[in-house]
């Protein structure tokens, strides 16, 4: 699955012949799994038609600071466009608006959104090999290598005027390689194998009913997205949750019971670099599962439960590469039972969520937690959305895989 999966991107459209090669290029960043919209100058209308481009991008096209056809004449807000986008990407590129970028003219709305950009800036130009050797268009290049925009190669080949030279814009699948290898470097998961359990597990008492608990998985779905986003390749194993994932590239299973999850959980443990249990496993099951609806015939029945297996015990004890972390979230001596269970069940790092801390914890937005490393060195943090507290503990993971 490509790291454009789920990334918003904003194609910016010069006037340059090669601008027909971006009805593909719009094709291929869908085809990954982006987002994106477009955004063309006046005159790159000639070239490619912006209803291929909308159609194409699933999103309207914009080219001016507000749509004279429309009665509203809605003003098209290029701050709103620059910050929408994860990345820019300004293919083809002429020498013009080349020259214009570097000098921070902005007569048009492609130009004043490149100015607003927050997100890297990737571009690609497309002219004939005079101008493309020409001593300014060299120097402009370098003015905006210099701003940190990332320039993709033009090719060597036959262009527009039928000569043979440098100039030809990067193709379509070059370009998306070329951004896919530039976003890849320096992510810190990059190549690494992550597994993270999630949710809570069902365990049936009969057909219609079961033993659960209130877990959301938004804790864990929040670290599978997070390690993805680091460039990792993850696999998450949910019990029943409502939670969607947004990244395309996490690798999704289902299981409703704690033997499922086991099951799970090993047929990909070996492989992985790193493993989180963030799952709340049912520590216990009924002994028999009735096949049928169990009816309400006397006063009061027992369910006999027997215990589940531990699933992060039993991964513990036949640990070879893998860093490996616990949940726990206790209601008293917290700590030490948290020290405890690092020992007990093989652990390199233990997440400590306690439930006599508001916000943390089943189903909510937020969680307050303390990390508790095999080392036994402590380090507590505010109350955070789960979103940030996934990236501390990701932070705190690599620091010590790093070391
Ligand atoms: O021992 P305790 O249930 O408190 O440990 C919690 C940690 O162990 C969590 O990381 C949880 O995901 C994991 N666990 C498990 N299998 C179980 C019970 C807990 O993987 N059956």
């Amino acid at each position: 699955m490509s790291v454009l999966s789920g990334k918003k991107i904003l194609l910016g459209v010069t006037a340059g012949i090669a601008a027909y090669k971006d009805s593909f290029l719009v094709r291929l960043f869908i085809k990954a799994g982006a987002e994106v919209k477009v955004v063309m100058t006046p005159a790159s209308k000639d070239f490619v038609t912006p209803l291929t481009l909308s159609t194409l991008s699933k999103n309207p096209v914009h080219s001016t600071f507000y749509d004279k056809t429309d009665e509203n004449e809605l003003w098209n807000n290029h701050v709103d466009l620059a910050l929408w986008a994860d990345l820019m990407v300004i293919a083809p590129l002429t020498a013009n608006t080349l020259a214009k970028m570097a000098d921070g003219i902005c007569d048009n709305l492609l130009l004043a959104t490149y100015l607003s950009a927050k997100s890297t800036v990737y571009f690609a130009p497309a002219m004939d090999l005079d101008m493309y050797k020409h001593e300014t268009t060299a120097k402009n290049i370098t003015v905006l290598e210099k701003r940190g925009n990332v320039f993709i190669p033009p090719s060597f080949g036959e262009l527009a005027s039928g000569l043979e030279g440098e100039g030809r814009m990067a193709e379509p699948e070059e370009i998306v390689s070329f951004i896919e290898e530039h976003l890849m470097e320096g992510m810190p998961l990059r190549g690494k194998r992550v597994l993270i359990t999630a949710g809570p597990t069902f365990e049936a008492i009969d057909p219609v009913r079961f033993i659960g608990n209130h877990s959301s998985g938004k804790m864990g779905f929040a670290l599978a997205e997070e390690a993805a986003g680091l460039g990792a390749d993850v696999v998450l194993i949910s019990g029943p949750s409502h939670e969607k994932l947004v990244r395309g590239s996490i690798k999704r299973i289902n299981v409703v019971s704690a033997y499922e999850m086991y099951e799970s959980t090993h047929e990909f443990v070996d492989d992985v670099d790193i493993a989180i249990f963030s799952a709340a496993v049912s520590d216990f099951k009924p002994k028999v599962v009735s096949s049928k609806k169990i009816k309400k015939k006397e006063e009061s029945m027992n369910v006999e439960l027997v215990r589940t297996p531990d699933i992060l015990a039993s991964v513990g004890a036949k640990k070879k590469q893998q860093y490996l972390v616990g949940f726990a979230l206790e209601t008293e001596n917290e700590l030490e039972n948290a020290k405890e269970k690092i020992r007990k069940k093989n652990l390199d790092l233990i997440v400590l969520n306690s439930l006599n801390d508001k916000g943390a914890g089943f189903k909510s937005d937020t969680n307050k937690i303390t990390l508790i490393d095999k080392s036994e060195n402590i380090r507590s943090f505010d109350l955070k959305k789960k979103k940030e507290v996934a990236s501390d503990i990701f932070n705190e993971i690599i620091k010590h895989i790093d070391a």
